[in-house]
């Protein structure tokens, strides 16, 4: 396998997958409509690999575009991050996620079946695991969900595993993303969402650059080590390797795997950690619970370490180390 069709390319995770694969020696190709991504990024990533990298500006819903692409690249696997990721938009506008993501992912499979590309990567999240009855999450805890967002990343897991039972041709890999920070070490991609984010980290980092008051903490009345939200941050350049791993694997079939570092983190323990590696102070205030949030959520990493031979390099104090470098070089 060499060429790799990496939809979503330049967002977050995409750009840093980009990444990993160019040192790993893959070409690789990216589709991205530009929707929640900057083609800034794009001359960041030669820059970084130093590698050809052929893009389409284009929407993966649109098939025609996905064929040319699969005529031109002879494309040997996909990744497939391309898609709408707010959970709270995804509560207001419920048809616009599942028209976006769902349409996409299925022109996706159709092309790729009619071009006998069978290698897929797609990429899920810890979301799919709703409210886990025990710590830490394994592969096969039951699924639920808790916002539009999530049944998208749920039902495609559905769509993907009828896809895998109707032809066993395909080599399917899901890879279920808990919360991924950071940015590459070189400081030029990394994560700045336009809009007021929804997640953590980017919003510390747009309270630090004074775009943003004041971060809100959502809760210190959780069954917590001190209350407050208790997630299993990701260093992005850890999560985007295991790309690369997955690539390699030599199972077939279908599979499934967490991608975490096994450690919980709670919201003051990362703000707590921020400040003092990068020795600035974050303004924050608790407020009230955000509606749909778990106490916490970590996951189990056993199964991708036997089998892939995953494991996070990365600590919290590298993530925000990392984060800070990124939001430094890329404000004013
Ligand atoms: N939090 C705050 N203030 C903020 C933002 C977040 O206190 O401004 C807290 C949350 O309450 C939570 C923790 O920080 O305790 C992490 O929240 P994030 O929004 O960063 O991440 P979530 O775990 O809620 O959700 C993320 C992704 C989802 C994905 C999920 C998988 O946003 O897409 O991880 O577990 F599905």
């Amino acid at each position: 396998m060499k060429n790799i069709l990496v939809t979503g390319g330049l967002g977050f995770i995409g750009s840093h997958t980009v990444v990993e694969l160019c040192k790993n020696d893959y070409h690789v190709v990216i589709i991205d409509n530009l929707s929640n991504s900057s083609i800034d990024v794009l001359d960041k990533l030669k820059k970084i690999t130093k590698k050809e990298i052929a893009f389409y500006e284009d929407d993966v819903c649109n098939k025609e575009a996905l064929k040319k692409i699969f005529k031109k690249e002879k494309i040997d696997a996909v990744i497939h991050f391309a898609g709408f990721k707010a959970v709270g938009e995804s509560v207001e506008k419920p048809l616009k996620y599942y028209r976006n993501n769902l349409d996409s992912t299925i022109s996706l499979l159709e092309v790729m079946d009619e071009y006998a590309c069978f290698n897929l990567i797609f990429s899920s999240s810890a979301t799919v695991y709703g409210k886990p009855k025990s710590l830490p999450i394994k592969e096969d805890f039951p699924l639920s969900t808790t916002n539009p967002y999530g049944t998208t990343k749920l039902f495609i897991e559905h769509i993907l595993e009828d896809l895998y039972t109707s032809n066993n041709k395909w080599n399917i890999t899901i890879l279920r993303y808990f919360n991924p920070i950071g940015a590459d070490k070189s400081g030029l991609i990394g994560e700045n969402p336009k809009d007021i984010p929804n997640n953590l980290m980017p919003y510390i980092l747009k309270v630090v650059t004074k775009e943003l008051p004041v971060l809100r903490i959502f809760g210190d009345d959780y069954d917590t080590v001190d209350g407050t939200g208790v997630r299993d941050y990701i260093h992005v350049s850890d999560l985007a390797y295991g790309h690369v791993l997955a690539l390699k694997n030599k199972k077939e079939g279908l599979k499934i795997y967490n991608l975490g570092t096994g450690h919980g983190t709670s919201v003051l323990e990362l703000v707590k950690t921020f400040e003092k590696v990068n020795n600035v102070k974050v303004n924050k205030e608790i407020t009230k619970r955000r509606p749909g949030d778990i106490d916490a959520c970590f996951a189990s990493c056993d199964k991708a370490f036997k089998e892939l031979g995953f494991k996070a390099k990365y600590d919290v104090e590298e993530m925000c180390l990392d984060a800070y470098n990124f939001i430094k070089k890329n404000t004013n």
